[in-house]
């Protein structure tokens, strides 16, 4: 369990308890095995997300800690998430399938995000943490799980339950205190007529 008391984002107007508490963290709990419940729920909110014209042009892949799949991703990872994602219960991969009978799918990128979006809402709400990345090898990825040229990597996402920030290196501890900050919502929203 964390010694962080207080993560929770200092919101200008009331959003969802879950929305405020969400935050991603860098320290996972190494040893806990997935509450496969949370797991199955926020794999069924992937799954209920939209998307464009319903195509749902996204793919998935769950490894679990300690499986040569879990193994294969961490090796993928690049830089600094390689030194504290492996200790997250289940790695998982999300894919878009960028071409579909030969044609572009244009909202690919977007759906994928989207469905994301859902899992960490659900997860959260179910007590895991979640931690998305975007640096790793999508290449080795993509061989390592032989996705074909239509299926594009996109994210990796660590979900697990929260570790203990005392036993953390003094780098990922100093990320992990760091303050959330976003830019005020003027400044994000062009025009509100
Ligand atoms: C698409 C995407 C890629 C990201 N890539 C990384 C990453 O490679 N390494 C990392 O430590 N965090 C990564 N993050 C986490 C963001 O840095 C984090 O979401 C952001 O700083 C806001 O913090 P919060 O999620 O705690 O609110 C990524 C997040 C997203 C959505």
């Amino acid at each position: 369990m964390s010694t962080l008391t207080d993560r929770r984002a200092a919101t200008d107007s009331p959003i969802l308890d879950v929305l405020t508490e969400r935050w991603s963290t860098r320290i996972f709990d190494a040893n806990t095995p997935i509450d496969e419940d949370a797991l199955a729920s926020a794999l069924e909110a992937a799954r209920w997300a939209p998307t464009a014209a319903n195509t749902q042009p996204w793919r998935l892949i769950v490894a679990r800690r300690g499986t040569d799949a879990h193994a294969a991703i961490v090796s993928a990872l690049a830089g600094f998430n390689s030194a504290w994602a492996g200790d997250a219960a289940v790695l998982v991969v999300f894919v878009a399938e960028t071409v579909r009978d030969g044609k572009p799918m244009t909202w690919a990128l977007y759906d994928t995000g989207q469905v994301a979006a859902h899992f960490t809402v659900q997860a959260h709400a179910d007590g895991l943490s979640t931690h998305q990345m975007g640096g790793f090898d999508r290449d080795a990825i993509a061989a390592a799980f032989g996705l074909s040229a239509e299926f594009t990597p996109v994210t990796v996402m660590a979900v697990g339950s929260l570790g203990d920030i005392r036993e953390a290196s003094p780098e990922l501890q100093a990320r992990e205190n760091a303050p959330r900050e976003r830019r005020s919502l003027e400044e994000s929203v062009l025009l509100s007529a």
